[in-house]
């Protein structure tokens, strides 16, 4: 529970190398937002921080591709990022950016105040350097054989292929991605963060926090357990902040140093006289909204320098998401897998809250979730339009209907006082989930409201009774008013804009959260009648949205990648090299060879759709790799017990996999 005098709380400064898409929305953006209006609503004091990453390798690479300067790339893209943020709603109370002089000085004056303190060790290393560049290459920019894997693409970070986080003296054949040619190695002194010194300060501050989510402490012990390391706090590159002491020319602060300082400095940017508060008063609570990538830098990293500092709070939480998936599959900006923001608000014109919705519904609060289009449609046809939408229209016509739009008057014994319970008691439950940062179960009870209500109406049937009893008529509808007007408070940190809408049909302006569980609208009040608060989606625009999506996929003619998998799972599969010693053309099929393979275990009958690419003369005596605990499956009569492994295009071509040394029959692939 998170109870404390003010709330600093801030969404992750993204980088302004790509617009904004759904994944982001449900990472940190939305649950921020959801908080923050959840708090306004209480009339606590808080403060909602955002905005650009404009440093860092990620940029540099972005206008390298685009062949801009680094300022138009984040120019470009905050301006986007920013209009769209906006349009949809997310209420902000400043998004600023990196590239601000302010912020320059704020970061610069950070790195000093520690520098000063003696807290970075000075390590001299020897890097890799771009002779026809003239510049040190950060990790992204080399690439080589991984060493796990062998894949030849691998980063000088990570390597994509298998996942392993790798440093670029790791790669085999190490290749600059900006000259093509083999880098040299060469002395450069930087400053770092003796992470292994603070170790125990991080522990002990990490074992204070009961109440973090267990995805984030699962990997801060994680981190922990393997030891942390000293880190470079400096880089050799030339677009961030520069770093502020002799001696380090053409050096500039690591992205991941700066960019946390950026929420102090938006924080000052917004309230250049009481900021202060915020970050150094013990009765304030600092909270980071971020996405699983972003984890070790605010729960170890971040922390470790406000330490180090010490002038500053520590966060209280750092409420971090998992993963949103699309169409069940990771979501990918590099292939255009993705929804785009500013594309759907185009398409979806004046349709923010049904968004904000599915992806609330959904949000990968412990573990990877998915957003699907047809789940869009039916949570929007299904839910709002027939629950919530519905709900809310029917009383408006009820009322309209009986009585000319007017709250109608009722004596105090006719109000049904179990709804009044029932409502302050749903308040409760909704309050005490977003304190603890379970969106999506405060969600299902905000549509719980709908329901109480729609269950209300049923039961007492005012349309059957209007004749011979006026006034539980009276009594209904005014309660029934009420609930909506309950509802118009209850909803406005989920969906805000709908909250508006019906505040505007019942002619009310806004209203503190405490004031749910009350009568609000008063006897006699004007209501505006008829309200289309939702309305369904057509499977047409769903279609097309899919039918996009898929298209903009195959452009990029690769498939994405699949969802995770444990290992486990893949120890499961068993992959021999085997040798394949009879083949034959399997009569009337056009696509199938029946073969022989020796798997070193035995000798079994393989099918394999490959005739197309493959005579029986092409494939006899070849090495091979088969997939041998796959379950018997029965084709054109003949009972297949294994797999070849091909690789497939998405054009449908195969090729074989063999292994490319003469290793015997039944070794293992792994
Ligand atoms: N730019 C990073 C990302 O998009 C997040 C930075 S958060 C901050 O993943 F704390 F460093 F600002
Ligand atoms: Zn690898």
């Amino acid at each position: 529970m998170n109870q404390k005098k003010r709330h600093l709380v801030t969404a992750a400064l993204i980088y302004a190398n790509g617009p904004i898409h759904i994944g982001h929305l449900a990472g940190c953006y939305i649950p921020s937002d959801l908080y923050v209006r959840f708090l306004r609503s209480k009339g606590e004091d808080v403060k909602f921080i955002s905005g650009t990453d404009e440093h860092g390798v990620p940029i540099t690479i972005k206008a390298r591709d685009e062949k801009k300067s680094p300022q138009e790339v984040v120019d470009y893209y905050y301006n986007l990022i920013n209009d769209s943020f906006n349009e949809f709603g997310i209420s902000f109370d400043i998004f600023s950016r990196t590239s601000k002089k302010i912020h320059h000085k704020t970061s610069s004056d950070f790195f000093l105040n520690l520098y000063d303190k003696k807290t970075f060790k000075e390590i001299t290393s020897s890097q890799y350097y771009d002779e026809k560049e003239n510049q040190f290459l950060s990790d992204r920019y080399i690439i080589g054989k991984c060493p796990t894997c062998d894949n030849e693409n691998a980063y000088g970070d990570q390597c994509e292929s298998c996942g392993k986080t790798l440093s670029p003296m790791d790669l085999k054949n190490p290749k600059s991605t900006l000259s093509g040619n083999t880098p040299v190695l060469k002395e450069t002194k930087n400053w770092f963060l003796p992470m292994d010194k603070l170790q125990t300060n991080i522990e002990k501050y990490i074992n204070t926090k009961k109440d973090w989510k267990s995805n984030v402490i699962g990997q801060c012990k994680s981190w922990l357990n393997d030891g942390l390391k000293p880190r470079a706090m400096t880089r050799d590159l030339d677009w961030g902040v520069k770093v502020p002491v002799k001696g380090a020319e053409g050096k500039v602060l690591y992205v991941w140093f700066d960019a946390p300082i950026g929420y102090i400095t938006a924080t000052k940017e917004l309230d250049p006289d009481n900021w202060e508060k915020y970050w150094k008063d013990e009765e304030s609570s600092l909270v980071h909204f971020i996405g699983k990538d972003n984890i070790v830098f605010h729960t170890i990293i971040f922390p470790m320098m406000l330490m180090e500092h010490g002038d500053y709070i520590l966060p209280e939480n750092v409420p971090a998401n998992e993963f949103m998936n699309l169409e069940g599959e990771k979501i990918s900006t590099s292939r255009n897998w993705a929804v785009w923001l500013h594309e759907y608000l185009k398409d979806f014109p004046n349709m923010q809250d049904e968004l904000r919705y599915c992806l609330i519904t959904n949000l990968p609060e412990n573990k990877d979730s998915d957003f699907s289009w047809k789940d869009f449609q039916q949570k929007n046809n299904n839910e709002l339009v027939a629950i919530l939408g519905n709900y809310v229209n029917r009383v408006f016509v009820l009322c309209e209907n009986f009585f000319n739009k007017k709250v109608p008057k009722i004596s105090s014994v006719e109000i049904d006082k179990q709804i009044f319970s029932e409502l302050e008691n749903i308040k409760e439950k909704i309050e005490s989930s977003i304190r603890a940062y379970k969106f999506r179960e405060a969600m299902s009870y905000v549509i719980d409201v709908a329901r109480l209500g729609n269950k209300y109406l049923t039961d007492t049937e005012p349309w059957k009774i209007f004749k011979d009893d006026p006034d539980r008529v009276k009594a209904i509808i005014h309660n029934s008013i009420q609930i909506v007007a309950n509802i118009s408070i209850l909803c406005e940190p989920f969906l805000p804009f709908t909250s508006k809408k019906i505040k505007s049909h019942l002619n009310i302006s806004d209203l503190s959260w405490d004031s749910v569980g009350s009568n609000i609208m008063p006897t006699d009040h004007i209501i505006s009648g008829k309200a289309h608060i939702f309305s369904k989606i057509e499977d047409q625009l769903i279609e097309d949205q899919i039918k996009k999506l898929k298209l903009s996929n195959e452009n990029n003619n690769v498939m994405p990648q699949k969802n995770t998998i444990e290992f486990d799972d893949f120890t499961k599969v068993d992959i021999r090299v085997g040798t394949v010693i009879e083949a034959e053309n399997v009569p009337k099929s056009d696509k199938l060879l029946k073969l022989k393979v020796d798997t070193g275990l035995d000798q079994r009958t393989i099918l394999s759709g490959i005739s197309k690419y493959y005579s029986p003369d092409d494939i006899l005596n070849k090495k091979v790799m088969v997939l041998i605990n796959l379950k018997p499956r029965k084709m054109m009569g003949f009972e297949s017990q294994g797999m070849l492994l091909l690789a497939d295009d998405s054009d449908g071509n195969l090729s074989l996999m063999q292994p490319d040394s003469d290793i015997s029959d039944g070794s293992i692939v792994a």
